[in-house]
């Protein structure tokens, strides 16, 4: 089968397609044919930074041709022995082995049966792929740790990316005022979502705008500058949240001083949330579907690639700029 093997740590033209033996399903297993593979910023991450690589897959540090990614749609072609929930023809989608090796980025992976769901029959391949890894990721911060409800104010920043653009669906579900943050350029598309009011971050500091929010979804990663004087992101952040709130980072983890000062002063909760935790991921996806199936959220695919393109939408992903998913068809 063709995959795309990441022969050494570097720049995005080091994935190349290959051809590459059929995996071998263990019991539990099940083999699917990959028909859409979602990309995450992390798959860029993990390509040039050995160290991640190593910690996030698992590695051993002898592996050859190493095949990344975790987030896949497609159709079960063979079941393992112990396998009880699927049958051949099923349609599946699911964000599986992560932390880990899922080996995502090719024409067959090998599935454990426990991580995988049924796609709803009235969703696209494309569009399940892409609601796993992120999806999962909005919904573990605004619904399982922040516990949004109808009127919060939020504030969502990277609300035109992929966890954003389901994030900002995902609250207006929930009823809950949406404040979305990105570019200009993404305005209309964030408002489009559903968001009642749209800040650029280019030319605005929403800080000088809002001091009552409810919650806050932090996204922005930025580079320390030890020299700078200027607030730190969730320092900023910070000051836009009403006594008693929430504030949610998916990127940065906030140092113990941080938290325990931001409760002394504010009572606000910080806590770094991660793409949801093995215990309830099942449950999780199981409920991305179904909102998927009723037309709740929708995956925005901004860019559709063919596998062999892969170099491509790691180009686009590793800006930190992408718009809803990135999806690549085998
Ligand atoms: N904790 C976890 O488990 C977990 C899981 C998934 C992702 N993540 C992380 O979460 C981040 C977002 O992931 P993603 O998949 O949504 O990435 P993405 O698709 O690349 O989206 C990035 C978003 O950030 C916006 N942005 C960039 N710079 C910004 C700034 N200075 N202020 C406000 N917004 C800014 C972009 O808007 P414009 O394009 O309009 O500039 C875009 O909306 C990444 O760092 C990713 O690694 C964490």
């Amino acid at each position: 089968m063709k995959a795309i093997v990441l022969k050494e740590i570097g720049s995005p033209e080091n994935l190349i397609l290959a051809e590459v033996p059929l995996p071998k399903i263990k019991d539990n297993e099940v083999l699917v044919q990959v028909k859409a593979i979602a990309i995450n910023p992390v798959d860029a991450f993990v390509r040039r930074n050995q160290a991640a690589l190593e910690m996030i897959y698992a590695l051993k540090g002898d592996e050859e041709n190493i095949i990344l990614g975790w987030d896949v749609a497609g159709i079960v072609t063979e079941v393992g022995s112990a396998v009880t929930k699927f049958k051949t023809g099923d349609e599946v989608f699911g964000n599986f082995n992560f932390i880990g090796q899922a080996n995502a980025y090719a024409e067959f992976v090998a599935a454990p049966e426990e991580e995988l769901v049924i796609k709803p029959a009235n969703v696209s391949f494309e569009a399940a792929a892409g609601a796993t890894m992120a999806a999962l990721t909005a919904w573990a911060s605004l619904v399982k740790f922040a516990k949004v409800k109808k009127e919060d104010k939020i504030i969502i920043y990277g609300a035109s990316g992929g966890v954003g653009h389901y994030a900002v669906q995902i609250a207006k579900h929930f009823g809950a005022y949406v404040i979305g943050v990105a570019s200009g350029d993404n305005k209309d598309f964030v408002l489009g979502l559903g968001a009642d009011e749209f800040f650029d971050y280019k030319t605005q500091k929403v800080e000088d705008f809002v001091n009552d929010a409810d919650i806050v979804h932090d996204a922005v990663w930025v580079e320390a500058d030890v020299n700078s004087t200027e607030d730190t992101h969730l320092a900023r952040s910070l000051k836009t949240i009403k006594n008693g709130g929430i504030l949610s980072s998916i990127v940065v983890y906030p140092d113990q001083q941080f938290i325990d000062k931001a409760k002394a002063e504010k009572n606000i909760t910080v806590q770094r949330v991660n793409v949801t935790p093995n215990d309830t991921y099942l449950k999780d996806i199981e409920t991305i579907s179904q909102l998927l199936s009723e037309g709740i959220i929708k995956t925005h695919i901004s860019h559709l690639f063919p596998l062999a393109d892969m170099a491509k939408a790691h180009e686009i992903i590793q800006t930190k700029n992408a718009v809803g998913k990135i999806i690549l068809v085998p």
